[in-house]
């Protein structure tokens, strides 16, 4: 794993910014991983700015999503499809059907999951994949002790996940109980993987992920298992790593 620690949230996300757009200079025709929540809303506005600034074109990449909720349509505002629109998707010049979501809808989420993983594996699985780090050290919506080898399916949410994206959610409203989301494994197979964390609330996920014991009960700790994992840290979610020091060494930032 390559441990890069920066000075504060601001500067990682450019950093996860400019590596999506080296990505797709360098495979213009990349297939993207993307994530959602507070982290990636730093990382995708970065993003749209080095697009205005002719810096990244989408024109002819893929994405997949990593998850969505399951009972939302893509039109609710809680929605990852919506969150993706509002936040990347109608700022870049992505191909009109080129991003892709689990739906949320669908009357069979099972059967969805399944079509899902399909057409992640048909797109030639993943070139780039973007993650997130739940506090609980998910990454997807693989909560602690998924299979370390899953794939694409329904996933049932914990509480502290429930919680801590409730805030996304209007008043009275909860976020659904499950999800449809990538795998451990379906993730392990993209090329690269680039997890991203910022603020002292991810410390002992991190600390776990990248020093703990490879575990189901962190299972963003799969990622040492990875040839090609790049962990993106601020100095906040890095504060509980006992290796600081050797990490600010082998890369300074
Ligand atoms: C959502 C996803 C999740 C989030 C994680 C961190 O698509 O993949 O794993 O990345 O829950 O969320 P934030 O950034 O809101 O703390």
């Amino acid at each position: 794993m390559k441990i890069l620690i920066l000075d504060d949230a601001e500067a990682v996300s450019a950093r996860a910014a400019g590596e999506i757009a080296s990505q797709l200079s360098a495979k213009p025709a990349s297939v993207l991983g993307l994530a959602t929540g507070g982290t990636m809303e730093a990382v995708y506005e970065q993003l749209i700015a080095l697009h205005r600034d002719g810096r990244a074109s989408f024109a002819g990449a893929t994405s997949f999503n990593l998850d969505e909720y399951v009972g939302l349509a893509g039109d609710h505002p809680c929605s990852y499809r919506h969150y993706m629109a509002q936040k990347l998707f109608d700022h870049i010049d992505i191909a009109p059907g080129a991003a892709h979501l689990p739906l949320g809808e669908a009357e069979d989420p099972a059967a969805e999951a399944e079509r899902y993983e399909a057409a992640v594996a048909a797109a030639g699985d993943i070139d780039l994949q973007l993650l997130g780090l739940g506090l609980n050290g998910h990454i997807g919506f693989n909560e602690p002790t998924s299979s370390l080898a899953s794939i694409t399916r329904l996933k049932t949410l914990e509480r502290s996940t429930r919680e801590a994206n409730s805030r996304y959610f209007p008043e009275g409203e909860e976020p659904p109980r499950l999800a449809i989301t990538m795998g451990i494994g379906t993730i392990m197979r993209a090329r690269e993987v680039l997890l991203v964390a910022t603020g002292e609330a991810k410390a002992r996920a991190v600390a776990q992920v990248i020093e703990g014991p490879i575990s189901a009960r962190w299972p963003g700790s799969i990622l040492q298992m990875h040839r090609q994992a790049t962990v993106l840290l601020d100095r906040a979610a890095a504060s509980e790593l006992e290796l600081l020091d050797y990490y600010l060494d082998v890369h300074p930032a």
